[in-house]
């Protein structure tokens, strides 16, 4: 594999592991097209940001609703912030029952970092607890939070204690007694030990304590494993009794990504803290959304200015968060019609993995999300092969270092079943590309 970085450009924003790197000119509903004319289905959705596929009309209302607004200090207030702050506030209030603040962040890693803030302006800094298979970005402070080292190597912020509970992949938990789907009284004794005498982490009782327990409903970067929901709900009551705040981590979940408006309401858990931002803007600009359940981030003990900075809540993404909301209100019943698509997805896959049982031992899809697990550490090389599949079109699926044996599939929410099939077929094609080069090999 040559790697084409062009000499200009840095290396660290973008992956350039094939020689295949295509480059795209522009995008129309769940298609790229390249400046080759090859077109690609997105089953990958820009990480799963494009959850309205590509519709230029999303930056054409937001213009409407930003053109003749200036960039403000953060001394200055507009109605657009505060409507969307609004409109924000009730979709997170509405789903945990009670109300709370809203503010805005730049993206992922720094809306973490603000939920983190304002946990430990409630209780304190301390120890934080995630599961292995975390992934919460890679500023300073986030790449100490997510699982691979590799995103520590060169930045992170060694003075912060984090602990990771095991897995919630059945496949990778040490714990789970047949490697079966589903949890043992063992993984969730694993993942409720903490804060005792034994287990080396504080939590009541201790001067040590934990701060916050953050948690992903359905892990991307994991590789779209999903706790078991029995365990979910121990580790969350757990870490409630131990005073810890509990931060639900929505970048990639939320806004119907796994079915429901948020991912942790699969599991009928109520975080403390939620951070979202993919689905917000469609990947048409930087933001993220944290809110926090009252009275965590009031005024009198979360100070105004604790956060802040220059670009966050300029003009142009807040209109389009507003023209996102906008068609997530008109949209009658998202959460009945993800399931649709998990079925829609689920039935494929499942075809899929008959067709192949020696490269697919396993298929789920979560709403618009889903997994297929391969026999080996596949995925790469998968990945790459739907890119160059001699069809019609390429298609776009992702993979990642964490889990190299799964492939992340997360189209644009409102995907069709034609193109459903064409995704099929392309990772037909692939597999049996696949299963060529695997026996190939000595
Ligand atoms: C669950 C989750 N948390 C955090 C992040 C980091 O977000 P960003 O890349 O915007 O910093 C991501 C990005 O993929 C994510 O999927």
């Amino acid at each position: 594999m040559t790697a084409t970085v062009p000499p200009y450009a840095g290396a660290g924003n973008l992956i350039y592991r094939a020689a295949h790197v295509p480059r795209f000119r522009r995008a129309e509903g769940s298609y790229l097209y390249a400046a080759d004319g090859r077109r690609y289905l997105d089953a990958e959705a820009a990480n799963g940001t494009v959850a309205w596929g590509y519709d230029k009309r999303i930056l054409q209302d937001a213009l409407a609703y930003c053109e003749d607004m200036p960039a403000l200090p953060s001394f200055c207030e507009s109605d657009l912030r505060l409507e969307v702050l609004q409109r924000l506030e009730r979709l997170f209030g509405e789903a945990n029952d009670t109300p709370g603040r809203v503010e805005l962040d730049l993206g992922g890693a720094q809306g973490m970092e603000t939920a983190l803030r304002i946990a430990f302006s409630a209780v304190g800094p301390g120890t934080v607890v995630v599961f292995e298979g975390a992934f919460h970005g890679r500023s300073g402070v986030t790449s100490m939070l997510s699982s691979s080292p590799r995103y520590r190597e060169l930045l992170a912020a060694w003075g912060l204690e984090v602990v990771r509970l095991p897995s919630p992949d059945c496949g990778r938990c040490p714990h789970s007694a047949a490697r079966t789907p589903g949890c043992t009284s063992g993984c969730v004794a694993a993942a409720t030990r903490w804060g005792s005498e034994l287990s080396g982490v504080g939590g009541t009782g201790f001067n040590r304590k934990v701060s916050a327990f953050i948690f992903e409903s359905v892990q991307n970067v994991g590789g779209m494993a999903e706790p078991d929901h029995v365990l979910l709900r121990a580790a969350v009551d757990h870490a409630r009794r131990n005073g810890a705040v509990i931060i639900a981590d929505e970048i990639f979940t939320g806004m119907h990504r796994t079915g429901p408006r948020w991912g942790f309401q699969r599991a009928g858990v109520t975080p403390d803290v939620v951070v979202a931002s993919k689905a917000l803007t469609n990947g048409a600009a930087a933001l993220s959304a944290v809110w926090a359940r009252e009275p965590l981030a009031d005024p009198t003990t979360y100070r105004p200015g604790s956060h802040s900075s220059t670009y966050i809540g300029i003009p142009h993404a807040l209109g389009v968060v507003r023209a996102v909301l906008d068609r997530w209100d008109g949209w009658a019943d998202p959460a009945a019609d993800m399931d649709g698509l998990a079925d829609r997805m689920s039935a494929r896959l499942r075809k899929l993995q008959a067709a192949h049982p020696d490269l697919v031992s396993d298929c789920r899809a979560f709403g618009g999300t889903a997994r297929l697990v391969l026999t080996g550490d596949h995925a790469p090389a998968l990945r790459q092969l739907c890119l160059t599949a001699d069809s019609d079109a390429g298609l776009i699926v992702a993979s990642t270092g964490m889990a190299p044996d799964v492939i992340n599939i997360h189209p644009p929410l409102v995907i069709n079943d034609p193109d459903l099939d064409v995704m099929t077929e392309v990772l037909d094609q692939a597999l049996n590309a696949l299963r060529e080069t695997v026996e190939a090999r000595p």
